[in-house]
């Protein structure tokens, strides 16, 4: 460097990258200290077994890690060409596509057993039958965003994130009955959704932005269907998507600490027997949860009537118990139509709220609000959407602090779920002030908001 740029940077105060370094240092001394003090290794990206460790959950590491991950996302943007970094985002779509691949290939699933040297294409090829040269380059596609490893030139395997596109099932249940791969295996569930109706679905996203009016979503334009997607789901041709869906619910609910749901409100406290609805419950894993914790309560599960078989199969595999002395009870219920329990403690949504445009929400609360008690409570467990304006955060000691200003903690998955509501139902994530205004508008009363991540519990009272 020579004197006269050195004195520049002098007087331009510290380089713009170096507070965002010094913020990501913070948050690796914390996962450091926290793994120390409990003995367990930093989990390495290459090790498929270790996708979750017994310090997942644990709100040090869930905060520390945002921050690395929200500040060295920053400073990616920050040093990274802005052309460079918008023609990356442009073709994004690849990623998920990719990964829609890998998923129905059974990549991952093969590879399990391969161990670290993993497998060349031509031999996965010869398990799955897939062209051995484009899966190669979709493979190296995804190992360029670390998910998969090319070990040497061709030879891909398995780590700490494609494991996670692995499915419960063996490779040879799978291929005997490809209707029933996603059993038990939400997270990949998941995946092929978005990989399937969201992506279709996306390339109508601008039109609908620019000119939503006349069309539900744009799913709807998209797919060229003036249904709902719930609708759209029920039919015959779409049951397979239909049961992934439910799936990719349960296996969301499967990676939520549950104290969401135990520290929303003194379940506790209520009186034996009291009743809890889950409206929307899918197969009611979120019941499920609190049934284990406040086995004095009576559940019910209500969902539409094609939810009710998968529902039963959930409950006779998981509780069979719960449903034989009736402990939980599950219901096939509309909720555009009255609520038929009255003056339930408390009734629940999960995932609900966000599938629904505000003229629709208002007439959700307001059938439970007409069914309710004096004393019900009404929790809707959703995303509280933040906006994206950066804030002020200071971290470390005296002789090691930065000052940065960034993005909220968790903002870009908050904001992509928003687009996926947008997307496929009109619909979208809330702040809490829009919350508490549809939650007035039907007659209840905000009490409190118990906020985490990725989901909060707002809490409202029959006013
Ligand atoms: C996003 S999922 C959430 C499921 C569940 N609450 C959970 O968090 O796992 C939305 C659920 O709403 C259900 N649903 C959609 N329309 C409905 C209606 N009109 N009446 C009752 N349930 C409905 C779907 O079948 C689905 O199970």
């Amino acid at each position: 460097m020579t004197l006269s740029t050195a004195s520049l940077q002098c007087q331009q105060g510290p380089h713009p990258l170096r507070a965002l370094v010094e913020t990501i240092l913070f948050g690796i001394e914390t996962l450091e200290a926290v793994h120390s003090s409990h003995g367990i290794p930093y989990p390495s990206l290459d090790d498929p077994n270790q996708s979750m460790t017994a310090l997942d959950g644990d709100e040090a590491v869930e905060n520390a890690t945002q921050l690395i991950v929200t500040a060295a996302a920053q400073l990616i943007a920050t040093a990274r060409k802005p052309i460079d970094t918008v023609q990356n985002y442009a073709l994004g779509m690849y990623l998920t596509t990719s990964l829609g691949f890998a998923v129905e290939a059974n990549v991952a699933d093969i590879l399990k057993g391969a161990g670290p040297q993993g497998l060349h294409t031509k031999e996965i090829s010869a398990i799955n039958g897939v062209d051995a040269v484009g899966m190669t380059r979709v493979l190296r596609h995804l190992a360029a965003h670390h998910v998969f490893k090319e070990v040497t030139p061709n030879v891909f395997a398995n780590n700490q994130v494609s494991s996670l596109l692995a499915k419960v099932k063996s490779l040879e249940e799978i291929q005997a009955d490809p209707s029933s791969q996603f059993e038990g295996a939400g997270r990949v569930a998941w995946i092929a959704h978005a990989a399937d109706v969201s992506l279709k679905s996306s390339t109508a996203l601008s039109t609908f932005v620019i000119d939503p009016k006349g069309n539900n979503a744009p799913f709807n334009i998209a797919m060229n269907e003036t249904c709902t997607v719930w609708e759209w789901f029920k039919r015959p041709e779409n049951s397979m998507r239909r049961t992934r869906f439910t799936e990719a619910m349960n296996g969301a609910a499967a990676h939520y600490p549950p104290e969401l749901y135990i520290n929303a409100v003194d379940w506790s406290g209520l009186e034996n027997n009291d009743v809890v609805v889950d409206i929307g419950g899918g197969v009611g894993n979120v019941t499920w949860i609190l049934a284990q914790s406040f086995p004095h309560l009576h559940y019910i599960v209500q969902d539409m009537e094609k939810v009710i078989p998968e529902s039963k199969k959930f409950w006779s595999a998981t509780s069979p118990e719960h449903i034989s002395t009736g402990r939980i009870q599950i219901q096939a219920y509309d909720f555009f139509t009255p609520q038929p329990v009255k003056a339930a403690a408390v009734y629940f949504m999960r995932y609900i709220v966000h599938d629904w445009p505000d003229a629709l929400v208002l007439k959700i609360l307001k059938n439970i609000r007409d069914a309710a008690g004096p004393s019900s409570k009404l929790v809707l467990f959703d995303i509280v959407l933040p906006n994206a304006c950066r804030t002020k955060i200071s971290t470390g000691s005296t002789q090691k602090s930065a000052s940065v200003e960034i993005l909220p903690l968790g903002i870009q998955w908050a904001t992509s779920l928003d687009m996926q509501m947008l997307n496929l139902f009109n619909a979208q994530e809330r702040t809490l002030e829009e919350f508490i205004a549809l939650g007035r508008a039907a007659n209840w009363e905000f009490e409190n908001l118990k906020p985490a991540k990725p989901l909060s519990a707002i809490v409202f009272s029959a006013a």
